[in-house]
């Protein structure tokens, strides 16, 4: 069948429930959502329905996207490596059944909030590497 680009909500409820097929199975990232957050999926689903929604066409998502997150990282550290995963396999998913601008969008938007996720994960689980506390003046070496 000849891809198309993402139009409509059918084809977001798609991308969500096969980018979550496969993130619920896989290696690296399943176990979060089935051991550790133990993702009541009827209720998550439709969340990300309108989340992704609201994202690439129109929708009324008005929740915090972030916030679970921080909750989960107590948990088990969301490391880059999980982050790496979850973008491999959603990218993948894309491109496997869409092709098109929004499609595109899609993986635009992943990658940036995956990128601001993980440097807020990342300040709290290893604050001695936070890049917004490196010194703007260089103090140079120190004397013995
Ligand atoms: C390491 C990567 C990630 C893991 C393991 C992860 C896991 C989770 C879990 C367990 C939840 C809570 C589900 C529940 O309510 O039971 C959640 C919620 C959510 N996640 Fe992620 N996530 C990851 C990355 C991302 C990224 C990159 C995005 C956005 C592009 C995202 C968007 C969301 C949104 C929108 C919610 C729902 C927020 C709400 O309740 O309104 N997640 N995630």
């Amino acid at each position: 069948m000849e891809k198309h680009d993402i139009n409509t909500r059918e084809d977001i409820e798609r991308l969500v429930n096969t980018f979550y097929e496969g993130a619920r199975k896989d290696d690296v990232i399943g176990y979060i959502f089935n051991d550790i957050a133990k993702v009541d999926w009827p209720v998550h689903l439709p969340v990300m329905y309108d989340f992704w929604e609201s994202l690439l066409l129109e929708g009324t998502y008005k929740g915090n996207a972030m916030q679970p997150h921080f909750r989960i990282n107590k948990l088990v550290p969301l490391e880059t490596v999980h982050f790496q995963r979850w973008l491999q396999l959603f990218e993948g998913t894309v491109h496997e059944l869409f092709s098109g601008e929004i499609a595109e969008l899609a993986i635009t938007r992943a990658r940036s909030i995956s990128e601001i996720m993980n440097f807020k994960m990342n300040s709290i689980n290893h604050p001695e590497q936070d890049k917004t506390k490196i010194p703007l003046v260089n103090p140079g070496k120190q004397k013995e």
